[in-house]
């Protein structure tokens, strides 16, 4: 069992940012918007998932996870309010989201579907959120030149990322632990979610003006594709998830939890209580 506290970021998003607030470079942050922009909606299917899932347990397994679930649905909550805001900055910059609107569509053409599906899509996401999170605490130059308040956003709901990682996991092996599902779960996620990326990076650079810009392309590149990129560096960690011996801890998470001690003035420790996941 992890234990999960919730915390309460304290900074400042009443203030608008700049478009090209990471840094400075317009492909850094067209990705990052997008990825804020599925937040949302996504952490709340996330929540609901597991939820859900724990309501479907024997109840000594219910009770095993009750306190790790609060904390996980804490964590969630805090993050989905914090992106909101950074996403109402994006809208007034007059972004258009439609990652938010397809990600609704598909969840709603799915909801008939059992709980351990959904499960296991909570799972696939919450492994790729994993990954990207360790990746960016180890890759300072993903958020340099960033906004310090915005920089602090980004690596606070990372380093929550790599802690709560196994939650969704294990509680999926608890109810179901079904390999074939949790692995074509985990490539439905992968095509759909790295499509609607891309597709929403592309809107936000078209809107930014960039879209055709050389260089533009040599920062994707650098981002994305060079040796230790978000994508080309990662794909032992995305393929590790086939392994029928597959858990989320076999990920190191000490990054986040250095991240958590050394910021500790950056947050508020307000518990564990799912349903007092406090504003930004
Ligand atoms: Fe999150
Ligand atoms: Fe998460």
């Amino acid at each position: 069992m992890t234990e999960l506290v919730v915390r309460r970021l304290l900074i400042d998003l009443d203030q608008p940012f700049a478009a090209r607030w990471n840094g400075g470079d317009a492909f850094r942050s067209a990705f990052f918007d997008a990825l804020s922009m599925s937040f949302p909606v996504g952490e709340q299917y996330f929540i609901d998932s597991v939820r859900q899932a724990v309501k479907a347990l024997p109840e000594a397994e219910r009770e095993r996870f009750a306190d790790e679930v609060q904390g996980f649905v804490g964590q969630e909550a805090t993050h989905r309010r914090i992106h909101a805001l950074f996403n109402g900055h994006l809208e007034r910059q007059g972004l258009r989201n439609d990652i938010e609107r397809r990600a609704i569509r598909r969840m709603q053409a799915n909801a008939h579907r059992d709980v351990r599906v959904h499960l296991a899509a909570t799972a696939a996401t919450e492994h790729f959120t994993a990954v990207f999170a360790d990746w960016m605490l180890r890759h300072p130059e993903a958020l340099e030149g960033a906004e310090p308040r915005l920089r602090t956003l980004w690596l606070w709901h990372a380093a929550e990322e790599s802690e709560h990682r196994s939650t969704a996991f294990d509680v999926y092996t608890a109810l179901s632990g079904h390999h074939g599902w949790r692995v074509r779960l985990y490539r439905y996620i992968t095509v759909t979610f790295l499509w609607d990326l891309t597709r929403q990076t592309l809107i936000n650079l078209w809107h930014d003006g960039s879209l055709l810009r050389r260089d533009t392309w040599r920062s994707a590149w650098r981002l994305l594709l060079a040796r230790d990129g978000l994508f080309r560096g990662n794909f032992r960690q995305w393929r590790a998830y086939f392994a029928r011996d597959f858990h989320p801890s076999q990920n190191d998470a000490s990054l986040g939890r250095q991240w958590l001690r050394e910021h500790e003035a950056d947050y508020r420790v307000v518990g564990a209580a799912a349903g007092a996941a406090p504003a930004a």
